[in-house]
Order: structure tokens, then sequence, then C-alpha cells
């Protein structure tokens, strides 16, 4: 396996060749298609993961059954960190977007390498103190908007987590199903059709299959964010 891929991962990105040669070593490659699961909530569990290709959603169910989904991690992020932390049960369910490839590291190789490379740990901090905060944005968005609010809010989570801006506008190649939105905005997808419809309609933003462009993303975060 090459050691290159994991400069595209900001957890490792400044560290130097020889160590990332070291790290590579120690991880293992693992596929999943389209809608695999790969962690389920209530599994015990003690490995990392880092997306190499693809995207994976981190769902829940709610006590009507009802799946929510708290977050969508793309390339070079990572998922499995807390049950490693906090030795619990794994807290949520990991299930592919698309064809997706991981690299899995076991507990005891990543706690070795933070203890070696203090950088590992500042950087996996800096990320959970943007994941907390995205936690809060959504908490606070949950509570205090209308649904069509919530469905901007989380197509501008996606722009963030998926998304790539170029020249004022945002692309997002693969946008997940209109059931997933619903189930990130907390309402259904009738709800979510109508609004990318509206939306559409307004120029705000512009849908080719799978594709998704917002047409002038400042203006979009002005209206929405
Ligand atoms: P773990 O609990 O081991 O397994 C499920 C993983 O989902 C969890 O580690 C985190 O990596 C990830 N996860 C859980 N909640 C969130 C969240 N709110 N935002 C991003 N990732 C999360």
């Amino acid at each position: 396996m090459n050691h290159l891929f994991l400069k595209n991962i900001p957890m490792f990105s400044e560290l130097k060749d020889d160590i990332l040669e070291k790290i590579i070593a120690l991880m293992q490659k693992r596929t999943y298609r389209k809608n695999n699961v790969i962690l389920m909530e209530e599994d015990a569990g003690d490995t990392l993961f880092f997306l190499n290709k693809g995207s994976v959603k981190i769902t829940r169910l709610s006590d009507d059954g009802r799946e929510v989904i708290l977050s969508i991690l793309g390339d070079g992020d990572f998922f499995g960190e807390m049950s490693i932390f906090d030795g619990e049960s794994r807290s949520a369910n990991v299930i592919a977007l698309e064809d997706t490839e991981v690299f899995i590291l076991k507990r005891g190789d990543f706690l070795d390498l933070l203890e070696k490379h203090p950088k590992i740990a500042i950087n996996l901090l800096q990320e959970l103190a943007r994941r907390l905060r995205k936690s809060d944005q959504q908490i606070e968005g949950l509570s205090l908007s209308d649904a069509e609010n919530r469905i901007a809010m989380s197509i501008i989570r996606l722009a963030e987590d998926l998304g790539v801006i170029k020249m004022g506008q945002v692309v997002i190649e693969n946008l997940p199903y209109q059931q997933d939105i619903a189930n990130m905005a907390g309402t259904s997808r009738e709800t979510v059709s109508r609004m990318l419809n509206l939306l559409q309609r307004k120029g705000l933003i512009q849908k080719k299959g799978r594709k998704l462009i917002i047409t002038n993303y400042e203006d979009f975060q002005k209206q929405f964010g």
C-alpha cells in the first residue's frame, strides 16, 4: 500500500514520509459497497477508520424507528475514535453512501502513535472541536427553525462536508438521496423534494442527476446560514 494517500488525511498531513510509511504498514484496507453497514450502534469496537474514497453517513434510530443522520463524512475523514477513547460500544451506525474504501488501524497502534507524535493528537483534537461546533449548530438549527430552513441548513452542511468550492459556486458531485437529506433535517422526503424544486426555481441551486450546484454559496449562506 502506498503511504502517499495519508497526506490527504489532515490528521497525518504534517508528518514526514518515513513516519507515514510506518503508519501505513500498520493499516488494513477494506472496501464496502453502497448502503453496506460499516459499524453498528451498540457493537463493541476497537478500530479506527480512515476514509480513503467515498462517503458515509453517521446515523442513529429515533425511538419511533426513524433514521436520524448526525453527520456525513467524506474523503480524508476518520470515524470510530469514540469507542477507542472511552471503551464504550459504538455510539452510532456508520453506513456507506457510495462504494467506499477505508483503512483501519487498531486501538493499541493508534494510541502508540498519539504518544509518539503529539502533532497527530493536536490535529485530532482540532477535528473533534470542529465536530462539536457542527453538532451545536445542528441542535440550534433543529430546535429553532422551520422545516424549509432546516433543509437549507442541511444543504450547507453537505456543501461543507462533501462539496468542492470553485469561483463562488459549490459543487456536490454525489448528493445523498432525498430521504437522507430529510433524515438530516428531521423532515419528510416530500418536503425535501418541494424545497429543492423551490430553490431551483429561485435560481439558488441547480440539480443535474446526482450533482447539485449552489450557484452563489455566499448568498446562500447569508440567506439560510
Ligand atoms: P464510535 O462511537 O466508535 O463509532 C461510531 C462513530 O461515529 C463514532 O465513533 C464517531 O467516529 C462517529 N460519530 C458519532 N457521532 C458523530 C457526530 N455527531 N459527528 C461526526 N461523527 C460522529
